[in-house]
């Protein structure tokens, strides 16, 4: 039975923390938050201790996990001290907020001998997953041409957090870090971007073009003007065929192959998006790492590479240049 500590007891925190309650081989110890009141409301739900201090938690010996769930410039100092303390961590994404400190919760785990894993939940939804088959199948033949998008509305977060930039990043470090890191995940690195973006007051809007190494181009659009809604979006056109998903549609994936009026090769492949919760299966596969002593499926050199991407989009929107890698 593995031990977790959550540091965090925000909106990903309680996720989590619920997540882990329905595993049957992990004991959710403790969260931990600044704000107290925060840590008590999770900790009450869950039947589980509730610490002001994160130092408190990591310090618990019984405890093998770390999971850090705080806003994105605080993962570093919480993932370093979890490592340090000799805690397998898990992450939440970006994995950070710049390169350096991404680079020094790298070099620290490995020192440290733990494992670290960052939580790009979006590789464990279902629909995504599948793509990835398809494209590796070659379904949709070599694929040339790219379209993804994420919409949501505003959050605001602990202190606002999510509307200073110079905290959260914005949309493309915050939100559109997603798809750049499950299209890295497909395709593989990225050569350079071109990205341009619209603020007002919290709503966001941006467009980024990637074009990887292998030659695909990838048109990635973000936006929180998508008041209380959520959808995204992904096509992939090859020279095979189309891969087209629609979070809002009601068979989400279909792959379309073969000639106009050749119906009998169009193939239809409905997701099942709620089989299993794509949270339970990300911290499932970190857990059964520790267990099994196994590598983490993202790991930092994988997750730095995705916020190199998000820092180059958002330098690229800040200069009007096209950002190399
Ligand atoms: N994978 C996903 O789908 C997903 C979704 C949302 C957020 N996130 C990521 O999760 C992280 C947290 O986001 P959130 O939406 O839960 O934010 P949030 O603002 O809802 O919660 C953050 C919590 O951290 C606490 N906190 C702040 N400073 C702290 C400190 N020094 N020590 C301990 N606790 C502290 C705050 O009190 C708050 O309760 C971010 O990195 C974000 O990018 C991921």
């Amino acid at each position: 039975m593995l031990k977790v500590g959550i540091i965090g007891a925000g909106g990903i925190g309680r996720v989590h923390a619920s997540v882990y309650q329905g595993m049957p081989n992990v004991k959710l110890i403790a969260i931990s938050d600044i704000r107290n009141e925060a840590a008590s409301s999770v900790a009450d739900e869950f039947k589980i201790k509730a610490f002001n201090s994160a130092d408190e938690l990591i310090d618990l010996s019984e405890v093998d996990i770390i999971d850090v769930c705080t806003p994105t410039p605080i993962h570093k100092e919480y993932v370093i001290k979890a490592a340090m303390a000799g805690k397998h961590v898990i992450c939440e994404k970006p994995i950070a907020r710049n390169l350096d400190e991404a680079q020094d919760m790298v070099r620290i785990c490995k020192k440290a001998g733990v494992k670290f894993m960052v939580a790009h939940v979006v590789r464990f939804f279902p629909e995504y997953a599948k793509i990835r088959e398809l494209i590796e199948q070659g379904s949709a033949g070599k694929p040339a041409v790219v379209r993804a998008s994420r919409s949501v509305g505003v959050v605001a977060g602990w202190n606002n957090w999510y509307s200073n930039y110079e905290l959260s990043g914005g949309l493309m470090l915050e939100l559109m870090i997603h798809d750049f890191d499950v299209l890295r995940w497909y395709f593989g690195d990225v050569k350079r971007v071109f990205a341009t973006e619209a603020r007002q007051n919290g709503t966001e809007y941006a467009l980024a073009t990637l074009r990887f190494e292998n030659g695909v181009i990838a048109h990635v659009e973000g936006s929180r003007a998508h008041f209380l809604s959520f959808k995204s979006a992904l096509e992939i056109a090859g020279d095979g065929g189309l891969i087209d998903f629609d979070s809002n549609a009601a068979k989400p994936i279909n792959l379309c192959i073969g000639k106009k009026g050749d119906s009998d090769k169009e193939i239809a492949i409905p997701s099942s998006p709620t089989e299993e919760s794509p949270y339970y299966k990300e911290l499932f596969s970190f857990v059964n790492c520790v267990e099994k002593d196994l590598d983490p499926p993202i790991n930092g050199v994988d997750a730095t590479k995705s916020l190199k991407v998000a820092l180059a989009a958002l330098e690229s929107a800040k200069t009007g240049k096209v950002v190399r890698l």
